[in-house]
């Protein structure tokens, strides 16, 4: 069987800190996700979505951004990033001085109306003077098409709207999209045909794979992603989060996982896996729960074996 030709190096985005802490019952201390983000620059890590500009009444977790991009140090290098659903969320991500917004569109529309409360033309209309005025402060904007592989309240979602959405974000001026399997119900198959779906209209360069876990699949579908060409994937230390708005779904892929995945396929990353797993342990430990990710818990029942020793 011949190999496939997989890229030499990956984009790891780390949504954690928004995706991640989005969905949290009770708030997490502003203090506690600038040093997460601290120790995540410290691993390597080299694009941070920090926080979201959104209505504080519907996701009270991100009500803090603007005092997080104001306390994170700031590094060389290193893009902190920021969802942004109308000018309201971009002006603030702006003073922020955010590197660069995402604007968040779907490819379900009962998703839509339930997440921004308006239907995907809607979105699609409120976004273009976003992108816009981004791009004229010299922002470069990244684009979200939630549901691409199943919607928590439709079931299936056909992958020819999937597609018509992203190459909507593309032409607007949104430079990357991120595909995203809001409720983590995709598996392999379905993901490369998707992504050959959207990568008609839009180059796969240009994509991203954005892998929730809630069945387990969500490394076979990063693995099934880079066999397509795909080489930047959004994740999660230590697999926090979910979205408020996808009942049911868990959090991204972990982000430990899909370094040792890439590692181990001789496919670079530029992030230190120890350094991560320690920046896992110290969000788990301020959220009071184990670690989703298996690579993290594998290394430390293995330190403890050799310690034991
Ligand atoms: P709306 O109620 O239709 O908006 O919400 P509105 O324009 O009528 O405004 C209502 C109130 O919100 C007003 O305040 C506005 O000022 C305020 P009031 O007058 O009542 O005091 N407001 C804002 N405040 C701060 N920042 C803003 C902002 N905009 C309005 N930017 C809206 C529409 C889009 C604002 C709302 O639905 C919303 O904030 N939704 C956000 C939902 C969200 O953050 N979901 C999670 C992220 S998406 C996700 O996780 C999926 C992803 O990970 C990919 C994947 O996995 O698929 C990205
Ligand atoms: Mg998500």
């Amino acid at each position: 069987m011949r190999e496939p030709v997989l890229p030499q190096s990956v984009k790891i985005v780390e949504v954690g800190p928004r995706d991640g802490l989005q969905n949290e019952s009770s708030i997490v201390p502003s203090a506690t996700k600038v040093e997460l983000v601290r120790r995540l620059v410290a691993a390597g890590v080299r694009w941070i979505e920090a926080a979201s500009f959104v209505s504080p009444k519907w996701v009270p977790q991100m009500a803090d951004g603007a005092q997080v991009l104001r306390d994170i140090e700031r590094k060389e290098g290193v893009v902190f990033s920021a969802l942004v659903p109308n000018l309201k969320g971009l002006d603030a991500a702006l003073a922020a001085r955010c590197g660069e917004v995402a604007v968040f569109a779907a490819a379900s529309e009962t998703f839509s109306r339930k997440n921004i409360n308006c239907s995907i033309a809607e979105s699609i209309d409120r976004f273009a003077p976003v992108v816009e005025k981004a791009l004229a402060a010299g922002v470069r904007v990244r684009g979200y098409v939630s549901c691409v592989l199943g919607c928590p309240f439709e079931g299936d979602v056909d992958t020819d709207h999937v597609a018509a959405v992203a190459a909507r974000l593309y032409r607007m001026g949104c430079y990357e999209i991120s595909l995203g399997d809001t409720i983590g119900t995709g598996t392999p198959v379905k993901t490369r045909r998707m992504i050959d779906a959207c990568a008609k209209d839009v180059p796969v360069a240009a994509l991203a794979g954005h892998f929730h876990d809630t069945w387990g699949m969500a490394t076979a579908n990063v693995y099934a992603a880079l066999q397509t060409g795909i080489s930047t994937f959004d994740s999660s230390v230590s697999g926090i989060g979910g979205c408020p708005y996808s009942p049911g779904a868990t959090g991204n892929v972990a982000t430990e996982d899909v370094v040792y995945l890439c590692h181990e396929l001789g496919i670079a990353t530029g992030i230190e896996l120890a350094a991560l797993i320690d920046a896992g342990s110290f969000i788990s430990n301020a959220l009071s729960r184990t670690t989703s990710s298996s690579v993290a818990r594998a290394s430390r029942a293995r330190e403890v074996r050799r310690a034991s020793v």
